[in-house]
């Protein structure tokens, strides 16, 4: 039994079981002396918080920024530029739009043109005025990179032709690099222009916008680079193209930066870029992990395993997939985001599910790079955290740690799986934290309960770790039609992403 239960959480995860309540994250933070209350799993069409925390909405879809660009729909990663602590110029991803909210599943060349506005990301100034988080409106920061923005490819590189790609879209995650510039990650993206088949042709897809803007497949799927004060973008080839989560920086011991992505989809892989620079991501190479061995694999066209089967070192980032897979890459469960422990270095990875392997409740997985170096070619993996009814998360997806060293996370059960099957009991998707040390060091606590079909995705940190951040993505999703919405999150009528501040004495407790 035993022996089979074994392999089976190694199948889930890798390397050494290390779950249960005395997983520690790292070298314990005085903190949490006291006992964070919990919420228990809700199935209420609320945003619901913990005792001690309160919420107030700061932008929603359809808000206008500016005389001329509204709020995008679906927000997701957050992340900003501080001018003073109480003075940020916030990035937020717009992930996609779901047709029933934005103007029916009419396929017109007008509805996709409107669609590829709201999608893609939002600048935009807010600022903290008698103890409340306010949008700047018309700010001269406030501006959208969106689905119909030119955006240049980084280092003059040309995909298919063009040095520019029409827009961004499918930005789930991202990321920050050490000079403050906003990384976002396209994800889904065959999801709006298709993607390219084997025969040459191009596939169907969701929002189907090949069909009036026939933009090749190969724009979309990369890194992109945003500068907060200008909203100037450039796309980064030299990170792959795949569905990426996130993309998370770091420094390797010799002063390069270093990038780590995940690629979201059943069975793929986990990646990692060493740039040959301080200050640049244009230019470096692309690994991607061998958990097993513990080995970072280089895509490169030298590689003796790909030597031959690309026409160029292009082209085997355009195909990071099917590159990985020649040189033996682990499969992973869905590879979400990616967050590093900065008291230890360890590289911390949500894998959400993998539903075809019955895997419905994913697992967190742990990095340690050989010498604590994030340049360094070996690792040990294991399992931080498996997902289940006894630990009390599943679908782990995006993260956060706090400056005290406490494990934030939020889930995404797809929305109609919710309380269904291996689901049941879960309740809505919710907001979680792992404190790092106190009486409940090591066990999952729920903070936050999510309006019906939604999902808490963004989490981030205002820099005196006062305010939480957060993301209300795609509440109602299910719904058929629009009289009989699932869900009326925020205002009793209609349900409407939108990013929040939360805020309050529990927040100051566990972050003071
Ligand atoms: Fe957009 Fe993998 O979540
Ligand atoms: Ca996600
Ligand atoms: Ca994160
Ligand atoms: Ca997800």
């Amino acid at each position: 039994m035993e022996h089979n239960r074994r392999k089976f959480l190694q199948f889930l995860g890798y390397g050494s079981l290390l779950i249960g309540k005395a997983t520690l994250l790292g070298p314990l933070s005085g903190c949490t002396k006291f006992k964070i209350p919990s919420l228990s799993p809700t199935s209420e069409d609320k945003l619901i918080l913990a005792p001690g925390l309160n919420y107030s909405i700061i932008a929603k879809f359809v808000d206008s920024i500016n005389e001329k660009e509204v709020f995008g729909f679906n927000n997701d990663y957050i992340d900003f530029l501080a001018l003073s602590p109480n003075d940020l110029i916030l990035w937020i991803n717009h992930e996609y739009v779901h047709p029933l909210w934005v103007n029916g599943y009419e396929r017109t060349k007008a509805n996709m043109e409107k669609e590829r506005k709201l999608v893609g990301g939002t600048l935009m100034r807010v600022k903290k005025i008698n103890q409340k988080w306010e949008m700047q409106k018309n700010d001269i920061y406030n501006r959208g990179v969106r689905g119909d923005t030119p955006i240049p490819f980084a280092d003059n590189v040309e995909v298919l032709g063009s040095k520019i790609a029409t827009g961004t879209l499918a930005n789930c995650a991202g990321g920050k690099t050490p000079w403050d510039t906003i990384l976002t990650c396209e994800e889904n993206y065959y999801g709006f222009y298709g993607e390219r088949s084997a025969d040459g042709s191009v596939t169907e897809s969701l929002l189907n916008w090949q069909t009036h803007f026939p933009n090749p497949p190969e724009h979309y799927g990369w890194v992109v680079e945003v500068e907060p004060k200008t909203g100037k973008a450039k796309k980064h080839t030299s990170l792959g193209r795949f569905a990426h989560e996130s993309a998370t920086c770091s420094m390797s011991k010799n002063n390069k930066c270093v990038v780590y992505s995940g690629d979201d989809k059943n069975d793929e892989h986990l990646y990692k870029f060493i740039s040959d620079s301080s200050n640049s991501l244009e230019r470096g190479t692309l690994y991607v992990a061998n958990l097993d061995k513990g080995e970072w694999m280089p895509l490169t066209i030298e590689n003796p395993k790909l030597k031959g089967k690309f026409k160029n070192q292009l082209d085997i980032l355009i195909h990071a997939r099917k590159a990985s897979k020649l040189l033996g890459a682990t499969k992973l469960d869905r590879p979400e985001d990616i967050e590093i422990n900065k008291a230890t270095g360890d590289i911390f990875i949500a894998c959400t599910n993998n539903k075809p392997k019955k895997n419905y409740h994913g697992q967190i997985l742990k990095i340690q790079e050989s010498e604590a170096d994030h340049g360094s070619l070996k690792f040990t993996a294991s399992t931080f955290k498996t997902g289940g009814h006894d630990s009390g998360f599943t679908c782990p997806d995006n993260m956060v740690f706090d400056n005290n060293g406490n494990l934030w996370f939020t889930n995404d059960i797809a929305g109609n799986a919710a309380n269904k099957g291996p689901y049941k009991g879960f309740g809505n998707n919710g907001l979680f934290i792992v404190p790092a040390g106190g009486p409940q060091a090591g066990e999952v606590i729920q903070l936050a309960s999510a309006p019906i079909d939604a999902e808490l995705t963004g989490p981030c940190f205002s820099p005196d770790y006062k305010t939480l951040f957060l993301s209300v993505q795609h509440p109602g999703e299910t719904s058929k039609d629009l009289k009989n919405p699932t869900s009326t999150w925020p205002d009793g009528k209609r349900p409407t992403p939108a990013i929040v501040a939360i805020e309050g004495d529990l927040l100051e407790k566990i972050t003071g």
